[in-house]
């Protein structure tokens, strides 16, 4: 049997993962992120991670929307470069050339149709590069054995909130349980989990068990999540280990929201703020 170790990430922990930028440096070397996110009714997933994802470092940012959302997004992200899905209202396709691309966020807004079910197992089937599951896909994948079996091992990293994470995994029988139902997950798939919610819970194929110790209420808000992806997508992008990844994105995503309570309190906060405070989150930490 394989030790499980439990740790809680502190500030030097994440601290010394954090990689300066190189003096002769180019875009080139921050990755190609494509996030595959939004719906109709809901393109603002869309815009919410992209403008975390970007504000996170990543070198270059695709984005792909259902067709409605084509002038939303070039309009509220203009450093993206954004790709109409042939769908008007939901995702439907992947882009032509997805192997360019250095990691793929994927999740915040795409709903559950079928025709994002097999677009979604497509991605699962194909893709070379990480990715990053969020929201509704972590929702169609957790509905279809088939699609759990097709998961591209060392590669996936899903963000769930405790809902999505009973449609993923399983009910367990108390909280205590269920993070070793997480373990469990993650040695089955080799995947990375991060439970969202107060003290994230961040479980990896080898055991390992991190607890989050940044945010705070007021970021039980619509949108943080999504602002969560983004971050993250940007970290493996920028070459971060899946690992690193989770734990600098969800201690930094923790930490941009205990600088907006500061700033404007728990209960005015909103999903744009915690971006607005991702700057200074990563200068405290550097
Ligand atoms: N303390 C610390 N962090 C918190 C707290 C809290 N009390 N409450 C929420 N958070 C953080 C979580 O850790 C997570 O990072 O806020 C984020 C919320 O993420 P989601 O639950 O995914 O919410 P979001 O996706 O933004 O909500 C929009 O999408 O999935 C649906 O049902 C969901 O209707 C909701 C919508
Ligand atoms: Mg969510």
């Amino acid at each position: 049997a394989v030790e499980t170790r439990l740790y809680f990430t502190t500030p030097q922990d994440v601290r010394h993962l954090l990689r300066p930028r190189k003096k002769f440096s180019h875009k080139g070397l921050y990755g190609h992120a494509l996030l595959l996110s939004g719906g109709f009714g809901k393109m603002g997933a869309a815009v919410l991670a992209a403008r975390a994802c970007l504000r996170a470092g990543v070198g270059l940012l695709t984005i792909q929307v259902p067709a409605t959302g084509y002038t939303v997004l070039q309009t509220a992200v203009p450093e993206a470069m954004t790709l109409a899905d042939k769908h008007r209202r939901h995702l439907s396709e992947l882009p032509k050339e997805t192997d360019k691309f250095d990691v793929i966020g994927v999740g915040p807004g795409i709903g559950t149709e079928r025709v994002t079910k097999t677009a979604l197992g497509q991605l699962l089937a194909t893709a070379s590069q990480p990715l990053v599951v969020d929201a509704d896909a972590i929702n169609i994948i957790g509905s279809s054995d088939k699609l759990k079996g097709q998961l591209p091992p060392d590669k996936v990293i899903f963000t769930p909130h405790p809902k999505e994470f009973e449609r993923l995994v399983g009910k367990s029988n108390n909280e205590y349980d269920r993070l070793y139902d997480m373990l469990d997950f993650c040695r089955v798939y080799r995947c990375y989990v991060v439970l969202k919610g107060n003290n994230t819970t961040i479980g990896t194929p080898d055991g390992k068990i991190f607890f989050n110790t940044t945010g705070n209420a007021g970021m039980a808000t619509g949108g943080t999540g999504d602002v969560l992806t983004g971050i993250v997508t940007a970290l493996v992008g920028q070459n971060y280990s899946l690992e690193e990844a989770c734990l600098l994105g969800v201690y930094l995503h923790g930490l941009a929201g205990d600088l907006a309570l500061k700033a404007v309190g728990e209960i005015s906060m909103t999903a744009s703020d915690v971006i607005d405070f991702l700057p200074q989150a990563f200068l405290k930490l550097q």
